[in-house]
């Protein structure tokens, strides 16, 4: 029996669980919408299968109810193992768990039904949005709770990395979605025209950098040294990137809006603050590779680790490649073709959903009484197919974006237009049924995660851990 002096590893075990579950759910969907895009009328046209429903259904899925529960989860391990404090808040913790999963439901029932705000990331309407707003401000006052009431003399670096997390996304919530309801299902944003969108994309942008690069460096800064077994390479650099990171972030969405009617200054801006993002991402990522450095060896027989590695480096490619793509002049061929589609699953699949799988596959066992998954090879196989997945599904995503643009920017002798719109749609053909493939296959994998954890978990016991008393 879990008691005060124990950790709470049932919340834990909870957002593990169904990380796995709406991972699932989330890249089926993914899988769904890829396929429509190579057989268009694979759904028969019924409406609330549409591409145009399913694709938020996606992205909320994949990064709120899959990105989420992994946050929770690894937040609430990481909190209370760095702290040596049992989870504060008592009942509030149980709710940040329900909460979340009931804005997940209610997600999965309105998307469907075509009822959205329509602002990208932050589709759900009004009432569900009061909710998100209780349950974060829960998990605000459980996590910093939790850190006031430490006993051990530091903050670990995960913790300010999740903190800046949970406190960032509690302002862009609001303030992205201040809206006037009209019914309890329908309500118009408080911002109109060129504001709209620029705060709409301060909101996106930071989403990314926030909920799906600062998170997840939290999970890189416990995971990657505890699997290593080494300490992290430099603290000195983690501070340096930590502020460096929060403080540029926070200045580049306007890159989303290159070429729009946004003031010239604003995109100038954004251009610029993107260019400088590259050297606080790469000291994230040089600080977790530095890491393994006496380590390496362990990649031969530590599937974990190579989860982590793989993990780090698309880390580092994706924030090589958002930087030239912030460029003015290179934005003006990538914008509005499937290059940012592959742009954004080298960092949504190569390092939000590989580090998730690592950290997972650390707690999972811990968690059950267990000092191992139940199989080492399911593992591996799980790395190879979803690693395999991902490369055919950014390389094609390349390659179909960087076609599109020269296609629709090729001008005949007397001006006219080289191709047609459709003429580059069908090229796309072949491009959209690897990049489906790549899907199945990463899909297959998260099936094989499943079948794991299931093995794990039933024969094992969940784990009651008492809180050190010595510190
Ligand atoms: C230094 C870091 C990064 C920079 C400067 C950057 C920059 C960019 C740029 C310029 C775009 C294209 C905007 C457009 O033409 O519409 C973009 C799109 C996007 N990026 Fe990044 N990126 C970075 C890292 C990441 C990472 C690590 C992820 C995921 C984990 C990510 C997720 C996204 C998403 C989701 C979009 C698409 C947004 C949309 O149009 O819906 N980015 N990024
Ligand atoms: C099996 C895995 C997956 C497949 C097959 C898949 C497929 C897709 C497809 C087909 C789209 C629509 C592209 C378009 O409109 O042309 C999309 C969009 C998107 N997906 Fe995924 N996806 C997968 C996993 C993920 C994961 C794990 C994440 C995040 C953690 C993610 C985040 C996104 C985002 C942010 C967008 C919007 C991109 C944009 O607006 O530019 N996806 N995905």
């Amino acid at each position: 029996m879990e008691t005060n002096s124990t950790y709470n590893y049932t919340v834990i075990r909870q957002f593990s669980i169904m990380t796995v579950v709406w991972g699932i759910v989330g890249m089926l969907v993914g899988v769904i919408i890829a396929a429509q895009l190579v057989w268009p009328s694979l759904t028969f046209d019924i409406s609330f299968l549409h591409f145009g429903r399913l694709r938020p259904l996606h992205t909320n899925a994949v990064i709120f109810a899959f990105g989420g529960s992994a946050l929770f989860a690894t937040s609430y391990f990481v909190v209370q193992r760095t702290c040596q404090a049992r989870l504060f808040g008592g009942p509030l913790v149980a709710f940040t768990f329900w909460g979340w999963q009931l804005v997940i439901l209610l997600a999965a029932i309105t998307l469907p039904l075509g009822i959205t705000s329509g602002k990208e990331y932050a589709e759900l309407e009004w009432p569900i949005d009061l909710l998100i707003t209780v349950v974060w401000v829960s998990y605000a006052i459980v996590f910093f709770g939790t850190i006031l009431k430490r006993k051990t003399p530091h903050i670990y670096v995960a913790n300010w990395f999740f903190g800046a997390m949970i406190l960032t996304i509690a302002v862009l919530h609001l303030v992205n979605s201040a809206a006037m309801p009209v019914t309890l299902t329908k309500s118009y944003s408080a911002y109109a025209g060129a504001a709209d969108a620029m705060i709409q994309w301060w909101y996106g942008h930071n989403a990314v950098g926030f909920f799906l690069t600062a998170g997840f460096l939290g999970i890189m800064y416990y995971f990657v040294p505890k699997t290593a077994g080494r300490p992290v390479y430099s603290y000195r650099l983690s501070v340096v990137h930590f502020w460096a990171l929060v403080s540029t972030y926070i200045w580049a969405g306007p890159h989303h809006l290159l070429y729009t009617s946004l003031p010239d200054w604003t995109q100038s801006l954004g251009m610029v603050f993107s260019l400088i993002l590259l050297a606080p991402s790469w000291g994230g990522m040089i600080n977790g590779i530095m890491t393994l450095s006496g380590a390496w060896h362990k990649l031969r027989t530590d599937p974990i680790l190579r989860f982590l590695i793989v993990s780090l480096s698309f880390y580092g490619m994706s924030t090589f490649e958002g930087p030239m793509m912030a460029i003015k002049t290179v934005n003006a061929l990538s914008h509005y073709t499937d290059w940012t589609v592959g742009h954004v699953h080298s960092g949504a699949l190569g390092w939000v959903a590989m580090v998730t799988f690592g950290a997972i596959y650390y707690m999972l066992p811990r968690l059950y009484g267990k000092t191992e998954m139940h199989s080492a090879k399911l593992m591996e196989l799980h790395f190879w197919t979803a690693t395999i997945g991902i490369v055919l599904y950014i390389t094609s995503m390349w390659i179909a974006g960087v076609m599109q643009g020269l296609m629709w920017r090729a001008v005949n002798a007397d001006g006219t237009l080289t191709y047609s719109f459709v003429e580059s749609l069908e090229r796309m053909y072949p491009y959209y049924t690897i990049r489906w493939l790549g899907g199945v296959l990463f899909l297959i994998g998260m099936l094989i995660m499943a079948l794991n954890v299931w093995k794990t978990v039933s024969n094992g016991k969940p784990t009651v851990a008492a809180i050190p008393q010595t510190a």
